[in-house]
């Protein structure tokens, strides 16, 4: 066995596990990839994905026989000896992580002596240490991922970086971990365990910094006649600050920036440390969202019995994933304020019909859009682009104002079509 063909073991075939196994599967590995669910695990072997991630269902069906799905761990264990840990983290009502899945997954490991644990999902700072004290027998390795949900497999592929952390006793195996993404010509950043670590939860959270900056930007931007779109442009060109999420809008969303800010906040907090700068980003992320309904009311007084479309619901586009996103609190707003309203969105929409409350789904936007009072553009998917707006939208709205939390339309050019276009910092 040549180092670079080493089998690879997944535990937790949720999204980062599948992600991890087709790409590994495509650079030749042989992957064995273990859930606690038989249902999904047999409909993954009937070759059914059950996330929409763009390129991962072509990938997993081209693995083919290099993937093996499997409910039991033994399977996986006399298969391979790196395990990519992957279950999920969630937040818990204080905003710490919740490990009870990554504890379940030690217990089935009990007594490994030859394997090593690589843990992908995101943990607290210190977890590794603890883990590393609780199963010594155990190799350990942090090796944390930095997918976008919508890009995984391009940033799979091609990573800006891959972290690879280990502690005494475990070099020979994070030297197999970064044999394993030799091929993609990465930079490789050895460190230890709690570096690693760190460098996740901080990269996440800077993210989120700069978005909550931009946001801040954009508010004070519609309070003095600057436009925010042209700030980020001049900002984004200075290559210590870079273009790249200095987009003004709602307020950023999804599985992982909300509950990895809210984590790192915890856990400085736990060490007695009070971050202060993470207590305002999360704030400002919330009044962000709350700044849309003021915008409505702003034009329509009273939203009491007023028509609001909702255009999107998942937390971005290209992904039907809508944990923590705006969408539900907007709806959840809107409707507390007397409004009925009616959500579109191309793929999230139906799934998420009991986390909308009293919200009607409609099946297209023009339907959402039909005699409403006002819209609210949520997630930029490109079809909102195209809609007619001059032309059948503006005959079908019964007034003609729309929200647009995320500055994807061209403000000129609905304000032309006769709309009252509210961005976001313009
Ligand atoms: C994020 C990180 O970008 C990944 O690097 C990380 O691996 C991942 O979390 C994770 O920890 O698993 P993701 O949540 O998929 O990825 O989504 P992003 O594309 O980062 O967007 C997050 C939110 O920020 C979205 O609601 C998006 O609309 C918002 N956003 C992003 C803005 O409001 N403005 C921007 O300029 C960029």
């Amino acid at each position: 066995m040549t180092s670079d063909r080493e089998p690879v073991g997944v535990i937790g075939a949720g999204w980062v596990g599948l992600v991890t196994a087709a790409c590994f599967a495509d650079l030749g590995h042989e992957v064995h990839c273990r859930d606690i669910v038989p249902e999904k695990v047999e409909s993954l072997a009937r070759g059914e994905v059950p996330i929409y991630e763009p390129g991962l269902a072509e990938l997993l069906a081209s693995g083919g026989e290099r993937l093996h799905f499997t409910t039991d761990m033994a399977e996986v264990l006399s298969s391979a000896r790196l395990l990519f840990c992957c279950v999920d983290t969630p937040p818990t009502y204080s905003g710490d992580a919740d490990l009870s899945r990554v504890e379940s997954v030690l217990a089935d490991l009990q007594g490994s002596r030859d394997h090593a644990l690589v843990m992908k999902s995101t943990v607290p700072v210190g977890t590794g240490r603890w883990i590393r004290r609780h199963t010594p027998e155990l190799g350990y390795v942090s090796n944390p991922e930095f997918l976008k949900e919508g890009t995984a497999v391009e940033d799979f592929m091609r990573p800006d970086r891959v972290v690879i952390g280990s502690d005494d006793g475990a070099a020979g195996f994070s030297d197999r971990v970064a044999a394993l993404y030799e091929p993609l010509d990465a930079p490789i950043v050895r460190t230890d365990v709690a570096s690693a670590e760190m460098i996740k939860l901080a990269s996440n959270a800077f993210l989120a910094t700069k978005i909550s900056f931009i946001n801040e930007i954009a508010n004070v931007s519609e309070e003095l006649g600057a436009d925010v779109t042209e700030v980020a442009r001049g900002m984004g060109l200075d290559e210590r600050i870079g273009p790249q999420f200095l987009r003004a809008g709602i307020g950023y969303g999804g599985s992982c920036f909300p509950k990895d800010v809210s984590a790192l906040k915890q856990l400085a907090g736990n060490s007695g440390y009070h971050f202060q700068l993470l207590t305002a980003v999360i704030e400002v992320n919330e009044l962000q969202k709350r700044r849309t309904v003021g915008k409505l009311q702003k034009h329509l007084g009273s939203l009491v019995g007023k028509e609001i479309a909702l255009l999107g619901v998942a937390f971005k586009p290209d992904t039907d994933d809508v944990r923590e996103a705006t969408s539900l609190v907007l709806a959840a707003r809107l409707q507390s304020e007397g409004a009925n309203v009616r959500v579109y969105d191309p793929v999230a929409a139906e799934r998420s019909r009991e986390l909308l409350g009293g919200a009607t789904v409609a099946g297209s936007a023009l339907e959402a859009l039909d005699r409403a009072d006002g819209a609210v553009l949520v997630t930029e998917w490109p079809e909102f682009r195209d809609l007619d707006w001059a032309g059948e939208v503006r005959q079908r709205m019964a007034n003609p104002l729309i929200v647009d939390g995320r500055n994807f339309l061209d403000a000129s050019i609905m304000r032309d079509a006769g709309f009252t276009y509210e961005g976001v910092g313009r």
